[in-house]
């Protein structure tokens, strides 16, 4: 029977990483996979996670399952990061939520809930997105629309095109997908006065907001980042929202995310909840529970709730500071491009804004590996590679 299938193409982005450790040359540079790395290129455990593992390793006496909706200190502590403690949906019992396989589990659930809603709803996706939003939403029965977003102009977004994209064409039972913050992949964010925009929109227009949030604390800080998405929450009846700790957490592998949904009133949370329980039971069961473990103890320590702090906002400012370190050594080795927009950029990524070409040369000629839409992992970036990496990309332009 497996005749049938063809051979597809390597992942956009997970590809890159085997063509990197394939590479020979000792000066390959990898700004590919979204993964935090530090000055020598590892991406450590955190310290505040090393020591939340030796108090779960003393603390954990049973393996036995933990309940279907996840660790629920680990729920609460999620819901006070996104929301903000005391958020008025938290108070009025507005909101279902279960922990999920890292953020694809969150925003893969959500989408299958909302075809349980309406089978084919259209979700309006940014263009450009995350790569992986399209399959993820389409596999669940859902079309894909594209709103504009980003302009290469200016490398910042064309606002404008978006709101009367979404004014025009997203309806009453679409739904919009937004990201919280750092977008992915051009690192070009709302304002607040843009989400305010966005907000009245939603209200005028009946579309249900999916936000997105992988990045929190790697833009402005923890509470700044989450300034759209609390402003939503606060001013709609319904709204989903896909949470991730892979990033913020360092907790890639562990697979730890919180799929949340909104709803208008408490009678209709509890049914929701049953909802989305349900689709997590026949789709993976039960999510896993070491990493969600562990961000229990994290947030719900004063003390390592701090050290994640600090050490949220030391990956923060050291990928704020290479930003302005690339477009220094551009200017310095002579670029003809302005760069600087890459300043302005938040997170972990950065559109380049040069052309597929132009980035396939960067692989075969200097081994520097980025997506081919010209999305660079800044977190990729050090102190010992960036002469050599403003090298390339001005000899490419
Ligand atoms: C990325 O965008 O590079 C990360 O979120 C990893 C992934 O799964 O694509």
């Amino acid at each position: 029977m497996f005749e049938v299938l063809p051979r597809l193409p390597a992942d956009p982005i997970l590809g890159l990483s085997a063509a990197y450790r394939e590479d020979t040359n000792p000066n390959k540079i990898d700004l590919g996979v979204g993964v935090y790395k530090d000055e020598q290129g590892n991406t450590p455990i955190l310290d505040s996670v090393a020591e939340a593992q030796k108090i779960l390793l003393n603390e954990e006496t049973s393996k036995t399952y933990i309940t279907p909706q996840g660790v629920q200190g680990y729920i609460d502590g999620m819901l006070g990061l996104l929301l903000g403690k005391g958020h008025p949906v938290l108070v009025a019992d507005r909101v279902a939520a279960v922990q999920a396989p890292g953020g694809c589990g969150a925003l893969r659930i959500l989408a299958e809930l909302i075809n349980r809603c309406q089978e084919g709803a259209t979700v309006w996706v940014s263009d450009p997105t995350w790569a992986n939003h399209i399959p993820l939403m389409e596999s669940a029965g859902l079309k894909i629309e594209k709103y504009p977003y980003f302009d290469k102009a200016t490398g910042g977004i064309n606002f404008d095109a978006m709101a009367e994209s979404l004014k025009a064409n997203a309806k009453k039972g679409d739904i919009v997908l937004l990201h919280g913050c750092c977008h992915n992949p051009t690192g070009a964010d709302l304002t607040k006065e843009q989400w305010h925009t966005v907000l009245e929109i939603a209200q005028s227009t009946g579309f249900t907001p999916f936000v997105d949030t992988a990045y929190q604390g790697f833009g402005d800080g923890l509470e700044e980042d989450a300034y759209g998405l609390r402003l939503l929450a606060e001013n709609l009846p319904e709204m989903l929202i896909a949470a991730s700790c892979s990033k913020n957490f360092g907790l890639y592998r562990e697979r730890v995310g919180l799929a949340v949904i909104i709803t208008n009133d408490s009678a209709t949370r509890g049914i929701l909840q049953s909802q989305i329980q349900s689709v997590a039971r026949g789709s993976y069961s039960m999510p896993p529970s070491y990493g969600g473990a562990l961000v229990n103890i994290i947030l719900n320590s004063e003390e390592l709730n701090q050290k994640w702090q600090n050490e949220v906002a030391a990956m923060r400012n050291r990928m704020q500071d290479l930003r302005v370190l690339l477009v220094d050594k551009l200017n310095e080795k002579g670029a003809s491009t302005d760069f600087s927009f890459v300043t302005k950029q938040k997170g972990m990524f950065s559109f380049l804004c040069i052309s597929p070409e132009q980035v396939q040369r960067m692989r075969n000629e200097h081994s520097v590996y980025f997506v081919d839409s010209s999305r660079v992992n800044i977190a990729g970036i050090s102190k010992s590679n960036v002469d050599r990496l403003a090298e390339a990309l001005v000899s490419v332009l």
